[in-house]
């Protein structure tokens, strides 16, 4: 069996720092926010996996569907010998994309969560023995440093996690991409797609409390990394549609007039009753919108796909 490969490409005292600046820059900011990306600690990562288990949350489902209707037309399209899968998480739909693409050399997961990719890892050497997985414990908006593998290379950013970058931050992530990608190479990108409201508030605010939860840990997670004493229950999770924007913001609402503190960046932090703090958004997609954006970072769109419901879609776009 190929050996599985587990890269940190920053010190873990870097993360520290990461986490340090972006709280301080979110919580002293108007409005209030933290990164998405703070969420998936082990327990953020298996809350994940529940929501993607949800009725209410579709685009999971949605993607699978594609992935399993067109993952041998990705073969024909792009011969793929290296899948390098950016926030892959347990790599689960991935699953259905890697048995297809006969000729894969070698899969490189990379995702900040640790513990996602060492579950992913082992359990894809053991399905797929001989396929090389070297998984890259590192951020997908700083500069990354891919390990030496064969081409043509595959670029997948499934899920629609592309969403939850900002447009401006989207922009200089799609050209570091771009770069990332010789002739021959490709980008395989989930986009979720605009639809109805109450559709999409519904997948952002489910019944059972899931994704509550999920947004919650991010509070967690700087209690326990920056000594903060914040009170998860005294925050309500709110899912809001930007029509304006076409996104979905998530947001913890204050209960009550509080003063969190974060001892290791020396702050007291003032919450107003109703008070809102931003914690993600995920933006929704149309076809125009994402071929443009990929022109502008200088990729071609050369195949759209949707479900059969039309709620999702993957695309796969070649350099120009
Ligand atoms: N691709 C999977 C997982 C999506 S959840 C799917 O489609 O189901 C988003 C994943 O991206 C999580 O595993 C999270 O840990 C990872 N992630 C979020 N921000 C990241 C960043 N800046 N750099 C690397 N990974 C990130
Ligand atoms: C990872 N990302 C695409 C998810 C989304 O749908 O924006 C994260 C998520 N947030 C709440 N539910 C799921």
């Amino acid at each position: 069996m190929s050996p599985f490969l587990l890269t940190r490409t920053l010190p873990e005292d870097a993360t520290e720092a990461a986490l340090r600046a972006d709280v301080l820059r979110g919580l002293t900011g108007t409005p209030k926010t933290l990164p998405p990306k703070w969420f998936y600690d082990a327990r953020g990562s298996d809350l994940f996996e529940r929501i993607t288990e949800l009725p209410e949350y579709y685009p999971t489902r949605a993607e699978r569907e594609i992935l399993v209707d067109r993952s041998a037309e990705i073969r024909e399209a792009t011969r793929a010998r290296t899948l390098v899968e950016l926030g892959s998480g347990s790599s689960e739909k991935t699953r259905h994309l890697i048995a297809a693409l006969t000729d894969l050399h070698t899969y490189v997961p990379v995702d900040v969560s640790e513990s996602a990719l060492t579950q992913a890892g082992h359990a894809l050497i053991a399905e797929r023995p001989g396929l090389h997985v070297h998984a890259l414990i590192a951020d997908f908006t700083a500069a990354l440093a891919l390990p030496t593998t064969p081409g043509p290379r595959l670029v997948a950013f499934l899920g629609g996690t592309i969403g939850n970058l900002p447009p401006v931050e989207r922009a200089a992530f799609l050209a570091s991409i771009r770069a990332l990608l010789s002739p021959g190479d490709a980008l395989l990108l989930g986009t979720d797609l605009v639809k109805d409201e109450a559709v999409l508030v519904r997948a952002y605010d489910d019944a059972a409390g899931v994704t509550a939860a999920f947004d919650k840990n991010v509070l967690t997670v700087v209690n326990r990394e920056l000594g903060a004493d914040f009170d998860p229950e005294a925050f309500d999770h709110v899912a809001l549609w930007d029509a304006d924007r076409e996104w979905i913001e998530m947001r913890l609402r204050s209960r009550a007039d509080q003063t969190v503190k974060v001892p290791a960046l020396g702050l007291a932090v003032e919450f107003a009753a109703g008070e809102e703090l931003r914690t993600e958004i995920s933006a929704k997609f149309r076809k125009d919108g994402v071929s443009a954006e990929l022109d502008a970072a200088g990729l071609e769109l050369a195949h759209w796909w949707t479900d059969s419901e039309g709620r999702f879609a993957l695309s796969l776009s070649t350099c120009r």
